[in-house]
């Protein structure tokens, strides 16, 4: 299949890896509303891709992301105010809405700098492997504003109350090792490996069965938001729904490997399927 051809990002494919990289590096991927409308249209068609097993989500050039584009998202879009809308309401659909709901595990493969806006689709991503010399900032401070959209609704999710407002009031940048004692990152790697460890931690989770792997992401996002009694209840449910959806487990093929014929140790690693 040939992937469609965008102007402010790129399709990269790698066996059932899925690279999605912002592409404006000139401008250290500051996300314009072009961008925003191109990552719309191309998470909308990855969603149902199913040579797609994992999605990362990259940078060319320098830069993860500079946030939102200063020139052509803040201030040309105070002069018009219909171009603002389309790309705020493009901007938090892709970030969030389809990011975080994305069907596939997702990966923020994260070098060079990450600032503001960068933070959204940093915790909108499953998991995040960051260089150990990457930039992070909430440089919002600096320009006289509030880390918005929702980027300080990310923060009070995914830090700790003291970490966030110090990092959020002050816009002082970390580097990955940092963001990974912060709760951000999953692990902080050299930035010359940073791609083939992405590949490595993406390569594992192509082995899981995919559908067990979204209903636990859907489920762990989920009930964070839940009291316990919702929680217990929303989870039995989901539990059915899986096993309907899937036959290995609906099944139980692995627990008459584990109990029965004493062939698998799923605590010590993934279910091959179809062996
Ligand atoms: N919006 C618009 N343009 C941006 C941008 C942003 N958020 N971040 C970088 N750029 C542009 C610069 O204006 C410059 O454009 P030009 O070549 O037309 O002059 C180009 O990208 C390269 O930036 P430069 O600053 O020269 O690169 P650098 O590698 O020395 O520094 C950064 C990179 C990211 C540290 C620096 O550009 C920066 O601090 N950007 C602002 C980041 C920020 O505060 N984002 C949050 C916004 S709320």
């Amino acid at each position: 299949m040939t992937d469609k051809k965008y102007e402010n990002i790129e399709i990269k494919r790698e066996g059932a890896l899925t690279f999605l990289m912002l592409n404006r590096p000139d401008k250290r991927n500051a996300m314009s509303p072009g961008l925003h409308a191109d990552m719309c249209d191309a998470l909308e068609a990855l969603s149902v891709d199913a040579a797609t097993r994992v999605l990362i989500i990259g940078g060319n050039g320098p830069a993860w992301c500079a946030g939102q584009d200063l020139k052509l998202y803040f201030r040309e879009g105070a002069k018009d105010p219909a171009l603002r809308r389309k790309a705020s309401n493009d901007s938090h659909r892709w970030r969030w809405e389809l990011l975080s709901k994305f069907p596939k595990p997702t990966i923020a493969m994260v070098h060079g700098f990450a600032f503001g806006g960068a933070f959204t689709q940093l915790c909108a991503c499953d998991f995040a492997i960051v260089a150990e010399d990457a930039t992070f900032g909430l440089s919002e401070v600096n320009w006289g504003i509030i880390p918005g959209g929702i980027v300080s609704w990310n923060l009070a999710e995914m830090m700790l109350p003291r970490h966030a407002l110090y990092y959020a009031a002050t816009g002082e940048p970390f580097d990955g090792k940092r963001a990974v004692e912060l709760g951000l990152a999953n692990f902080a790697v050299p930035a010359k490996d940073l791609r083939s460890r992405t590949v490595e931690f993406a390569s594992k989770l192509t082995k899981l069965n995919p559908n067990v792997l979204r209903y636990t992401k859907e489920a762990v996002r989920v009930v964070r938001g839940m009291n316990v009694e919702d929680a217990k209840d929303y989870l039995a449910v989901k539990q059915d729904s899986l096993m309907r959806l899937d036959k290995e487990i609906g099944d139980r093929v692995g627990m008459t490997e584990f109990l029965d014929k004493k062939s698998y140790r799923p605590g010590l690693g993934p279910y091959q399927r179809g062996s």
